[in-house]
């Protein structure tokens, strides 16, 4: 047996693409020689998006009980939330309103400016030399090994944010997968990837004969939700004023809580999560979607995060009823809002507060409205938001998108992470044939007059 995997070895490093057949030889033997890998990112910043570095904790603990290993769990996380001085505990991440610690022994790999999406994908194909920073930690994986990626944050149609510009682009993601995929260098990869439209980085475009099962929070055209928040139920301790979670993430976390993974399969995990995250079939709720290799949902759970039942009933509300929530987009003003009537501080804090309230409302309205101008004029009103039928990938020419995007910035300002979720309608343009001149003329007519403040670009960066 040794001698046929140093065979396949050799092979591998030859360029020789390992056939399906061989694949499965390794599937069956779940020895010692296959190693658990795993990549979790939280791919924001700033305390009133805590719950995306809360996630990512919680599902290092769930991984480090189940008996992965540091040095095969790659960390990406901006790391500003546990010493932040709006957390009213100090050094601590909790992830549900009773919940313990889920900061402690969190391997910091790629903190700060190094929480970029170079990084991650030098990250995921084990490319040490593509790396900037960080600790070097890198997804050495073997043919036999199992990959388990778990990313947490805002999207919108087509990207995932990122805490540094610019964000992921759906077809760059799924492009290193292949490269990854052509490397042989792995047996089986699921990903669970929380995000508004995170359904739209996959729709029509992953295909099945990579071994690869994905679950997204929502599907191409709809929200994710942020849940444990202030004044909702159930609510954070009084004194955190942001939200502790989203509502897919601790849907599958809190499961890989209770369960007995080694029995629970993924595609059970699937089921219970997608009725949790419908939150009672209300509108305040999100699809949960599958794309890739279907076969891999009927392994257990246990393969991917371990088994090591971490029985903390503390960190779990196995509640199937509705969870007060709110929707991604809207959940830094909400908690900012939260901050401003509870603050006890400084009168002149809370005035500073409001104004900065005040700045991003403003912004977010001229954002949405000169988008409305642009569109108008470009392809009318009636084509800007429509989504293309399921099953198909969001814009044909994904450099064009890039382009309508940074045209856009260039005179309007900065999207943010809000005005992300316009990305639907710049890839109608470009599906619509709309050139890069018609653009840039448009958004200079609509945006001439506009002062960008702190959200000009070529201070803030763009977004492609
Ligand atoms: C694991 O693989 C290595 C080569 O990658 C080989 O030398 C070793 O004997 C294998 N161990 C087992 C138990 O198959
Ligand atoms: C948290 O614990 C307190 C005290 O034990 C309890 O009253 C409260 O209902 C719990 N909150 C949640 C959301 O379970
Ligand atoms: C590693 O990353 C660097 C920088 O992006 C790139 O030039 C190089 O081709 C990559 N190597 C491999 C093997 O992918
Ligand atoms: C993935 O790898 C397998 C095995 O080498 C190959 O058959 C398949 O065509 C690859 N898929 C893609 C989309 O590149
Ligand atoms: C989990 O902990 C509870 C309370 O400490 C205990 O009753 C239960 O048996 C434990 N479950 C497992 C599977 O260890
Ligand atoms: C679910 O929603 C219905 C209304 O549509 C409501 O009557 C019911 O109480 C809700 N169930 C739970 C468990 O919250
Ligand atoms: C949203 O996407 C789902 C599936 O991806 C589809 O069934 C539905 O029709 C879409 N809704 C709209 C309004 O485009």
């Amino acid at each position: 047996m040794a001698s046929f995997h140093v065979a396949l070895l050799l092979l591998t490093l030859l360029g020789v693409q390992l056939s399906e057949a061989t694949r499965s030889l390794f599937t069956s033997t779940n020895d010692v020689n296959s190693t658990k890998w795993a990549v979790l990112v939280a791919g924001s910043k700033g305390y009133y998006n805590y719950r995306h570095q809360a996630d990512v904790c919680h599902a290092y603990q769930i991984l480090k009980k189940g008996g992965l290993k540091d040095e095969n769990i790659i960390v990406f996380m901006y790391d500003d939330i546990a010493s932040n001085i709006m957390n009213p505990r100090p050094g601590v991440i909790i992830n549900s309103p009773n919940g313990s610690d889920v900061y402690a022994g969190v391997p910091k790999d790629y903190t700060g400016g190094y929480v970029t999406v170079a990084n991650f994908y030098a990250v995921l194909l084990g490319n040490a030399s593509g790396l900037t920073g960080g600790s070097g930690k890198v997804v050495a994986s073997k043919p036999g090994d199992k990959i388990f990626v778990f990313y947490s944050d805002h999207g919108s149609p087509g990207l995932l944010g990122m805490p540094n510009l610019p964000p992921l682009y759906a077809n760059d993601f799924i492009e290193v997968l292949k490269t990854k995929n052509a490397s042989g260098t792995y047996d089986e990869m699921v990903i669970y990837i929380e995000s508004c439209e995170s359904g739209s980085i996959f729709e029509g475009l992953l295909s099945d004969d990579m071994n690869i099962y994905v679950t997204t929070a929502s599907n191409a055209n709809e929200s994710s939700w942020g849940t444990y928040c202030p004044d909702m139920t159930p609510p954070p301790p009084p004194e955190f004023h942001t939200c502790l979670g989203d509502l897919y993430s601790i849907s599958w976390m809190e499961n890989s809580d209770v369960e007995d993974l080694k029995i629970e399969t993924l595609e059970q995990q699937y089921s219970k999560v997608k009725i949790r995250t419908l939150n009672n079939n209300s509108e305040e709720g999100s699809h949960v979607m599958q794309y890739g290799t279907q076969g891999i949902s009927s392994q257990t759970v246990s393969v991917y995060q371990g088994s090591g039942s971490w029985n903390s009933t503390s960190n779990t509300i196995q509640s199937l009823g509705s969870m007060g929530v709110v929707d991604q987009r809207a959940a830094d003003l909400y908690s900012m809002w939260k901050t401003y009537e509870k603050s006890t501080g400084e009168p002149q804090q809370k005035i500073e507060l409001l104004k900065e309230i005040k700045d991003i409302t403003t912004h977010r309205a001229h954002l949405d409205s000169s988008v409305e101008t642009i569109k108008g004029q470009l392809i009318g009103e009636e084509h800007g938001s429509v989504s293309r039928p399921e099953g198909s990938v969001l814009v044909d020419d994904w450099e064009c998108l890039k382009s309508m995007i940074r045209t856009f910035e260039t005179h309007c300002g900065s999207l943010t992470e809000y005005g992300m979720k316009h990305s639907r309608t710049f890839a109608n343009m470009c599906n619509n044939g709309v050139t890069k001149e018609a653009m840039d003329e448009a958004s200079k007519a609509t945006c001439s007059s506009f002062n960008m403040g702190q959200w000009n670009p070529a201070t803030v960066g763009y977004s492609a």
